[in-house]
């Protein structure tokens, strides 16, 4: 395909505090490697090449991972704002790195089985100035909702809205003609959601949705990040990225489980991560060098790099920050959030919402 393609990765992740301190969230460790890599993967896979990251929040660490990308077989560019120019802004921010004529823009923590070939297919079908990737969700509150005629063209787009008249959201995927994201005014904070997509519409330009059913969610949140990765590992979510097979848990080189230790779920342990006998480990993403003592038990939860969860604590719903210590016997539930090196004592905390 020739376009480039566009990835916004410079938000700054706060509901993934505490992870997000120290990186940015398309860099965190998912299904065995930063997210962005999954993402990168299906755009190669699309047979697109050349790639332009628009960065402000920690924009070192992207350059310092990926390089100029020939490692994933990608030409990768990088443009950093030095503050944070919204959704809008980053894309017009990056006009001077384009190649074609044609432009895909993703938000960077989606995970998606959408076609990306036949998502363009629909905007060259249409001589759309704007293609958005739309789905479908339960509660579209929390999204860009997007209301749609008989011909696919956009009717509507309302971002995070209380009362949603539709459940057809923004799947944070668009086709752009070159010249209309030129259009977007250079060097100031502008949203593409609240400003730049109503204002098309309002003008009467051709904006059209592109509708699948594919696998989709927004990594945002701590519960749907671990439900994200989980899924790539267990092969729900489709990724050409993944370190080692499809299967109920990936575990990285380096890891060691008890023999009496159950890890499933779709469960990742990082690299030199240890679990010992008689934990359980259902359905989490652990990080790098994390220890699980015996008979610790961790449901749904992000257990930071060199991290502990002592004997037999419980950690459901919780994200446990880097080098943490959970002291034997304490239960964690809840949306939790431990701090990186916080120590709790043994027994320090009982807490169920
Ligand atoms: N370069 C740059 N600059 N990137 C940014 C900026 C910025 O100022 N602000 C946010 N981003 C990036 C984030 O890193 C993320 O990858 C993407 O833009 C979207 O930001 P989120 O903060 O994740 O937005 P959201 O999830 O609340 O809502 C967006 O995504 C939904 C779908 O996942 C909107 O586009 C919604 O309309 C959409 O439904
Ligand atoms: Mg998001």
């Amino acid at each position: 395909m020739k376009v480039d393609a566009v990835i916004l990765v410079g938000g700054q992740g706060t509901r993934l505090r505490p992870l997000t301190l120290f990186a940015p969230k398309p860099m965190l460790p998912t299904a065995g490697v930063p997210f962005l890599e999954h993402m990168l993967s299906r755009i190669r896979e699309a047979g697109i090449v050349h790639v332009v990251l628009g960065t402000s929040y920690k924009a070192s660490v992207f350059s310092d991972y990926f390089g100029d990308g020939s490692r994933l077989g990608l030409d990768i560019e990088y443009v950093v704002e030095t503050e944070a120019l919204g959704t809008g802004g980053g894309i017009r921010n990056v006009a001077d790195k384009l190649r074609y004529d044609t432009v895909m823009v993703f938000n960077g923590d989606v995970v998606s089985g959408v076609d990306l070939c036949a998502l363009y297919a629909t905007h060259v079908a249409n001589n759309a100035d704007v293609t958005l990737h739309l789905v479908k969700v339960a509660d579209p509150r929390a999204f860009g909702c997007v209301a749609t005629g008989a011909k696919g063209e956009v009717l509507e787009f309302l971002e995070k809205t209380e009362d949603p008249p539709t459940n057809q959201i923004n799947a944070g995927c668009y086709v752009f003609k070159r010249e209309v994201l030129l259009a977007i005014p250079p060097d100031r904070v502008v949203s593409v959601e609240r400003e730049t997509f109503p204002n098309l519409l309002k003008a009467g330009a051709p904006v059209f949705g592109y509708v699948e059913e594919s696998y989709w969610l927004d990594l945002g949140t701590p519960a749907a990040f671990v439900k994200g990765s989980a899924d790539l590992v267990r092969g729900f979510a489709p990724t050409a990225a993944l370190p080692g097979p499809v299967g109920d848990s990936l575990i990285l080189p380096g890891a060691h489980v008890a023999k009496t230790a159950l890890v499933f779920g779709g469960t990742t342990l990082g690299r030199d991560v240890t679990v010992g006998d008689e934990a359980v480990v259902e359905e989490s993403v652990v990080f790098e060098g994390a220890q699980i003592d015996t008979g610790a038990r961790v449901v749904r939860s992000i257990v930071g790099a060199g991290a502990t969860i002592g004997a037999g604590a419980h950690v459901c719903d919780a994200v446990i920050g880097d080098r943490a210590l959970i002291g034997a016997g304490c239960e964690l539930r809840a949306g939790i959030r431990v701090w990186p090196g916080v120590e709790i004592p043994a027994s320090g905390i009982r807490f169920s919402a």
